[in-house]
């Protein structure tokens, strides 16, 4: 079965040297696309940059920003029977990039920043994507509540929720701690490494699939 797994920090360019980004390491991405390929899926990672190995046996599609992630997915969606959204994608990038290197001066600088393109909000949307959808959420307060929201305004089959002002968790950590929420169900899942942690959550990934295309085609088993 083709899945896209989008993983990994993006970079928004503010000169030619500089950018912003975040703390994403991409290790729950690559892990995940990991275990889909070790379950024999055809697995396509689209990535931001990181310091990670590529995975065995999966396709990569490495990107940079927000809009060629955007962009890449928007391509490759239409062929995908799940879609796994883990990136931490950047909410703002410069509204201007610089053609030049910025020089410095004695006085205070200020960035305008624009909102980048939401990829896991335009799934459903603009994408029109009607496969199993899966999206991350990282909060520091509200975690069920925020999660539920995201799940419901992104159209989402399940949001893999974790609470990053829990310190030795989550982002740019090997171990990671999460809540499942689901349109019918909570279920936490215990502390454990991102690599035991992907094995879990591509076999609840796979049920849920399966849940959903056995009611929409109750004669279809396959997959
Ligand atoms: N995401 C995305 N594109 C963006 C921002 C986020 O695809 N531009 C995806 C992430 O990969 C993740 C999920 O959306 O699966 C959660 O992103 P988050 O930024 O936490 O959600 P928002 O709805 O933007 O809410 P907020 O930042 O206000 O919490």
């Amino acid at each position: 079965m083709n899945v896209l797994v989008t993983a990994g920090p993006t970079r928004e360019a503010i000169d030619p040297v500089r950018y912003l980004t975040n703390r994403s390491s991409g290790k729950m991405g690559y892990e995940i696309a990991a275990a889909f390929a070790r379950e024999g899926h055809a697995v396509l990672l689209v990535s931001g940059p990181t310091a990670l190995d590529l995975p065995e046996g999966v396709d990569f599609l490495p990107v940079e920003s927000a809009a060629e992630m955007h962009d890449a997915v928007s391509r490759q969606i239409g062929r995908m029977r799940i879609a796994v959204f883990a990136a931490a994608v950047a909410d703002y990038r410069p509204l201007r990039v610089a053609d030049g290197k910025i020089k410095k001066s004695k006085q205070p600088l200020t960035l305008e920043l624009e909102p980048t393109p939401d990829i896991l909000g335009s799934a459903r949307t603009e994408f029109g994507f009607r496969g199993t959808l899966v999206g991350f959420a990282a909060e520091t307060s509200d975690l069920e509540a925020q999660a539920r929201d995201k799940l419901v305004r992104k159209g989402c089959d399940l949001v893999v929720a974790n609470d990053v002002s829990q310190p030795g968790i989550g982002f740019d950590s090997d171990v990671n701690e999460v809540l499942l929420v689901r349109p019918d169900r909570i279920e936490p899942l215990p502390r454990a490494s991102k690599h035991e942690l992907a094995r879990t959550l591509v076999r609840i990934m796979l049920e849920i699939h399966h849940e959903k295309t056995n009611v929409a085609n109750p004669s279809c088993t396959s997959d």
